[in-house]
This record gives C-alpha cells, structure tokens and sequence, in this order.
C-alpha cells in the first residue's frame, strides 16, 4: 500500500462560528482559531478542516456562500486565514476548506444575474423549470424541508433547492460555471489550502427527466433523494475535477457523499482506477441508537457493529476510508452512543477505542475531545438551525404537536453540536465576553478543558494518547496500514477487531453496553496500550468487562 501524508494524518473539525471568539463580538473566528493553535498542537492533531468561512448571508451558516474569494467580515478577512495557514504550517498542520459546489447563495451575484432574465448569460448556471399545473415542476422534497423547488417571481420559473431557499442548485452541465469552480478551487489551494472536505456533493448530478417519485409523499412532498444522489453524472464532474485542480498536487480530498450510498457506489470516488477523492464520508453509522432515556440511550450494538464491518471490508485495498463519530450536523457524541451521567469519563473513552483504531483517516469534531454533549433545548426560539424552523410547518400539518416537535429535534438536531467549545468555567465557557448567539452548554462549568488539561485521568487526556499513537508511536504503520478483522461477529454487546501488519496485531476490545459482560479471549497481552479501568480481569480465557470498559492492545 502506498504511504501517504493524508493517510497518516488524524484530522479536527471546526466549527469556526463556535470555536473560539477573539473580537468578543459572540461568534467564533479566524483569529480566534489562530489563538488555539497551541491547544490543538499539543492535542497531537496534524490536519484540520474547517467549515465554511467565505462571505455569507448565513442563511444556513455559511454553506450558503455569496463570495467564494472572500471570508465573511464576521470570521474575519483574507490576511487573517493567509495567517492561519502559515501558522499551522509552522507547526506541522495542515489545513483543508470546506468547498460547497453543489449550491451557492441567493445573494451570490451569479444568481442574482440568473434570475434577473431568462437570456441573461449567468441563467444557465442554475437548474430553472416551469411550473406544472400551476404547482412546483415535481414532487420532490428538499432535505431541509418542503418542496425542492422555489419560484423566482420576475421570470415566472421556478429554481432547484436541495436545501434552503436560499440556497439555489447549481448546473454543472454548464461549462462555464464548471470552469469558474475550478478557477475557485485552484486559488485555494494556490493560496497554501492543504485540499478540501467537498460539501454535499453527492448531489451535483440530477435526473434531469424531473419527473414526479413514485415514492409516499412525506408532508406533502416525496423525500426521493435517489433522484439527486451519486448519479453516474456526478462522477463525470468530478473525473473533471480532479484533472482539472487536484492532478499534479500533493493534496487532500474527502467528499461527503451523504445518506444512502453504499460501499459499492463510495468506491466509485475513491477506489485506485476512479481518481476522484481520496476518500468519503458515510452517513451509515449515525442511526443505530434508539431514543434517549435518562442518562443513556441503548445503542443498537449489533447493527452499528455491522456498518462498521461493512465500511471497512468494504474499502480495505480498494480505497481509503474516512472515520468519524460525529460532525456540524449530528448531535453531540456522548448523548447518542455513550452515557451522560455515571460512565461519562469511560464511555466517552470506549467510543474513542472503538472509532480511532480502525481503518482509515480519522476526524474528532470539536468538543469530542473533552465530552460535550447535547444542549438542553426547550422551546422553538431556543434553535438556530434553518432546517428545523423550516420543517415546523411541514411537522405541525402532519399532525404533529409543537412540543412534539421540539423534543424530537432537542434530541436529534446539529444545533447540539453547534454550542460553543466549551474552554474554561468562565462566562459563556470562556467562548466569548459576548453572550453567543448559538447558546452555551450550561454543563460547562464542569465540562470545559481547562478543567481536563491537567487532569491524567481526563477525556482529554485520553484523546492525546489515542492520537499520539496513531501519529508518532511505533505502531502508528500498523494501525494506519494494518489489515482490519472484525472479532467476536455474533456478540450483542462488544465490538472487537484486529489490526495486523508485518507480524505485528493489534485488538481494540470495547464493551459498548452499560452493563458487564465477558467474552473467550485466547489472545496473549504483549502490552496494554490504552484501558479505561484500572484493572483488568482475564481468567480461564475468558475477558469480563465492567459497563463500557474498553482496551486496546498489542497482542503476541
Ligand atoms: C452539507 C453540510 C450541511 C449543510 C448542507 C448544505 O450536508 O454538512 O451542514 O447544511 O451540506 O450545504
């Protein structure tokens, strides 16, 4: 297997609007993450993207962009990110950007040209068709809820939009919008931009029949994504794109190919022959836990155990693979798949064994590292996401009562990872002097690093040496390169595997169940790398382990 950079690298998400504030005026910044590069430095992290930072109407917090070449006065300017760059890069971290092809803003001039006529030369870089029977030229649904088409009053037409109304689809049937995207990409990375996480772009190709899904309407509208999801012309764009911006350059790329897609279809981006991607994101593991009661929720072990297997058999020596547990758009992880009260502190650690170790590039997301978890929301008011605002009427005509509503999103929404990082026990967590838009964890007085940096037995620190192993340690060949082997298949509550490479086997062992429960183990322990109990208790072959405790180890 050939040894890469990005293979090697363990990766950080910001969320720059809720990472750290330096001009207090209540949202992060560029500066703000200039400020912390110390702190991830010494995390151990060596790559880090970041979430949209162009200029922005903000609609859907900068995914909706309106200069691709400048950055929003609000996280700062050009002279501060060229800053960053450097920075990082003094201290062996690269930086990737969050390219958004598949929409820009309403606001962004190319639209507002677009709709200006039906002949104006900037029209064809958007999706237009007529209404049908007086209605939207399809059924189709849009993820953020409602229809997935908007009219656009002066021409009578209406526009695609896959996500807010603001956000309209671009054509990329249109060569010349296709040429200014590349034009777009290539600055970056000129600008030193170490590659890119590539937003939503699944969805660049469509079924441009635009017939009507067959599929039950849900709130009026068919929530079909199949017909604008990993179509074969998606891939025609991006051969494109890669010859046009990535060849000859030593840089990153990891697309998010949303929902639905299979392995089969992830290789058709990053296998060896597709020279698309380096790698993707799925979406498969984010859905097996059932509803939260109390402190936990029960995690569907089996299934997730299942995904895992299938991702990683999947593209083990046909591609590389992405790993996360969560990002800007899933709620916190210790709400979902660990435990928020008793087993915080071991649950927390079990999920970094279980993820961290496998096969691929890793992202944590910040907050992760020191156990943030979902945000107490009450009421409407209390959410800043455009999709749940918008979803609510769609919600309350099914049937569907407000509080209804409310509950189900306080659980599931991406606002809970949209809190801010939660640095000191000080006002608003040390975030901002300003009291933030997107409201502050109330648990931060406890839950906050510093109160974790100095602490040996703390998430924190756990992390650092999670990463410090895949990073700088003798085995860091062998849990980048080393074969993955699920173990102990048919067990409900502990997910297993082995990493092997040149004589050399790893396992990470993980109880993920609040309660104890044992396995045969015929391995022999050669050391103990990482446990999240002091004690470990092996007899007659068998392994018991106490609720979530976890161990990775190098084995003879
Ligand atoms: C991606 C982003 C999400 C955004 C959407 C539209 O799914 O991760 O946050 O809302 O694309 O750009």
């Amino acid at each position: 297997m050939e040894k890469k950079w990005w293979k090697e690298a363990f990766g950080y998400q910001i969320y720059p609007r809720s990472f750290n504030d330096s001009n207090n005026d209540g949202v992060g910044d560029l500066r703000g993450i200039i400020e912390k590069l110390d702190y991830l430095s010494d995390l151990g992290i060596n790559l880090i993207w970041i979430c949209p930072f162009y200029k922005s109407p903000m609609d859907d917090n900068g995914y909706d962009v309106s200069d691709y070449y400048d950055i929003d006065p609000l996280f700062g300017n050009l002279d501060d990110c060229k800053e960053l760059i450097e920075k990082a890069h003094s201290k062996g971290i690269r930086i990737i950007a969050d390219l958004v092809l598949n929409h820009t803003s309403d606001e962004h001039p190319w639209f507002v040209e677009a709709k200006s006529s039906n002949d104006n030369q900037y029209r064809d870089f958007y999706i237009w068709q007529s209404s049908k029977d007086e209605k939207e030229p399809n059924n189709w649904a849009s993820f953020f809820g409602g229809s997935a088409w908007k009219l656009e009053e002066t021409t009578g037409e209406y526009f695609m939009k896959i996500f807010s109304d603001k956000m309209p689809d671009l054509n990329w049937e249109n060569s010349k919008m296709r040429e200014e995207m590349y034009k777009m990409a290539n600055w970056w990375l000129d600008l030193g931009i170490d590659g890119f996480r590539v937003d939503a772009v699944a969805h660049i190709a469509r079924d441009t029949s635009f017939k009507d899904s067959t599929m039950e309407l849900y709130n009026g509208y068919a929530p079909d994504w199949q017909k604008f999801s990993n179509l074969p012309d998606v891939h025609k764009h991006l051969k494109e794109f890669n010859e046009k911006v990535l060849a000859n350059r030593d840089v990153m790329t990891v697309g998010e190919v949303g929902g639905g897609a299979t392995p089969k279809q992830a290789l058709e981006y990053v296998s060896d022959q597709a020279k698309e991607f380096n790698m993707v994101f799925n979406f498969d593991h984010n859905h097996c836990y059932t509803p939260l009661e109390g402190d936990h929720n029960q995690t569907k072990i089996l299934e997730l155990k299942k995904t895992f297997n299938k991702w990683q058999t999947g593209l083990q020596g046909k591609g590389w693979n992405a790993l996360y547990w969560l990002n800007h758009d899933q709620p916190r992880l210790l709400s979902r798949y660990g435990h928020q009260g008793k087993y915080r502190l071991e649950s927390a650690k079990m999920l970094a064994n279980v993820m961290y170790f496998m096969w691929g590039t890793p992202f944590i997301y910040n907050g992760e590292e020191i156990g943030m978890t979902n945000y107490p929301f009450k009421e409407m008011s209390d959410f800043n996401d455009v999709a749940i605002h918008n979803s609510l009427k769609f919600a309350l005509a099914e049937g569907i009562t407000e509080s209804e509503y409310v509950k189900d999103q306080a659980e599931n929404t991406r606002d809970n990872a949209r809190t801010p990082m939660q640095w000191d026990d000080s006002e608003n967590g040390g975030f901002s002097a300003k009291a933030p838009i997107l409201k502050v964890n109330p648990n931060y007085k406890e839950v906050n690093v510093k109160s974790q940096v100095n602490d040996e037995n703390s998430i924190l620190s756990y992390y650092k040496q999670v990463i410090s192993l895949r990073t700088k340690s003798e085995y860091k060949d062998l849990i980048c390169y080393g074969l993955y082997e699920q173990l102990n298949q048919s067990s409900k509550y502990i997910y297993s595997y082995q990493r092997s490479l040149n004589g050399q086997k790893l396992i990470s062992i993980s109880n993920m169940d609040v309660k104890a429960h044992s396995i045969k183990f015929n391995h022999q322990i050669e050391k103990l790398l990482l446990s999240n109990y002091e004690d470990l208790k092996i007899e007659n072959n068998r392994l018991y382990l106490k609720p979530y405790e976890s161990i990775v180890a190098i084995i003879k």
